[in-house]
């Protein structure tokens, strides 16, 4: 029962105090979010694993490619626990290390590998933090990086003044969205597509590409619609509309503002008491914001809820089997003896941990 779940999990979080510490991602269900020792955006998570170094363990409540992440930022020695190894992400597996270094190969085709007069080199390729850490890896090694949703623009102007274009994956909408806002003119945004040889991805459009978009997207995100604003503005005049960017164009267009899961939290909470927002993004994130802000109108822009399905994976049971199992024998009973044990840990091997880093650390390194 859900009752002897929660005394299970505190008493293996109390024995294992601070060996271990529990990280949670804005789109965790409250019942899980309960036990983070620390809650954020994916940035944000990517430092507190970074910070973190004493802790023995780091168990992640949130998606394969974040764990991944916490793995190349952590202490050599620390443990990063997924709770269920089946928490992936459907738009980081939209790019794949194969396929992503085939339009590499065809890029460098198309454009050569000298850097111009002011030293810039073709193509820089830049992944979504929403990436395995192969990508992360390639990116590392052709001179690219990482980004955020919290930190796109300034890593794509990092990008820009090292390159004379970008290739942004997985994710099409934060990158034409970011791109966009930048000054970058639609017709030099294409897209690639990996199914087409070059020819079927138009040379004339890639000539004067400035950010060539991948194909990815996220499945949450790409449900919000333009009506459902224009609705939320007919029922609540004077409503902020405020969207995450992984959402299509046209509704990071329609919407008031847009940002990373920490901006959305931020904004409501600096607001004036009796506020009404409008939010596009994950439906267990505006819910605990609508519980914690009671003085606001708080409500998700799809009135269908959309969970994201894969961070809905991690369930209080994993979360106390993979703690009991770092305390050995049985929490609620000290005496057991059984041999304290390292349950669904994320690693990421050396040959890829090494660029994956670096793209990592260039990110971190760059202006926020
Ligand atoms: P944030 O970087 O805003 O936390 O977003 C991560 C994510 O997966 C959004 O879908
Ligand atoms: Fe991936 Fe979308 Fe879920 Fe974020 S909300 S983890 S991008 S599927």
């Amino acid at each position: 029962s859900a009752r002897e779940l929660d005394a299970r999990i505190r008493a293996a979080k109390a024995t294992l105090g601070d060996r271990v510490v529990v990280l949670g991602h804005f789109y965790q269900r409250d019942e899980v979010v309960q036990y983070a020792d620390f809650v954020g955006d994916s940035f944000q998570l990517a430092q507190a694993a970074r910070s973190k170094s004493d802790a023995e363990a780091i168990v992640f409540c949130g998606v394969h490619f974040m764990a991944e992440t916490a793995d190349l930022l952590s202490a050599p020695g620390q443990a990063v626990i997924l709770p269920n190894l089946a928490a992936g992400c459907s738009m980081a597996d939209m790019a794949d290390i194969d396929s992503v270094t085939e339009c590499w190969e065809q890029l460098e085709e198309l454009y050569g590998t000298e850097p111009d007069a002011d030293g810039r080199v073709p193509v820089i390729p830049v992944t979504y933090m929403n990436s395995s850490a192969a990508l992360k890896g390639f990116c590392g090694e052709h001179g690219g990086i990482v980004c955020t949703s919290s930190n796109a623009a300034s890593v794509l102007e990092w990008a820009f003044e090292r390159g004379q274009r970008v290739l942004f994956f997985p994710d099409q909408h934060l990158g034409r969205n970011t791109a966009k806002a930048m000054g970058v003119p639609l017709e030099q945004m294409p897209m690639w597509n990996p199914r087409k040889p070059l020819g079927g991805n138009t040379p004339e459009g890639l000539d004067d590409a400035r950010v060539i978009l991948w194909h990815g997207f996220c499945s949450v995100h790409k449900r919000f619609t333009v009506d459902q604003i224009e609705q939320a503005r007919i029922d609540h005049p004077g409503v902020r509309v405020i969207v995450h960017p992984e959402c299509p164009m046209p509704v990071v267009d329609a919407a008031d503002e847009y940002g990373s899961t920490d901006y959305i939290t931020k904004a409501i909470a600096a607001a004036p008491a009796g506020s009404s927002f409008a939010i596009g993004t994950e439906i267990n994130l505006v819910q605990r914001l609508a519980a914690q802000y009671p003085q606001h109108t708080i409500f998700c822009l799809d009135p269908v809820v959309c969970p994201c399905s894969t961070m809905y994976r991690i369930h209080p049971g994993y979360l106390a089997w993979v703690l009991e199992a770092l305390v050995g024998g049985d929490a609620l009973d000290a005496g057991a003896d059984r041999p304290s044990e390292v349950l669904n840990r994320v690693t990421v091997g050396a040959d890829v941990a090494e660029p994956a880093r670096l793209a990592l650390e260039r990110m971190l390194a760059a202006k926020p």
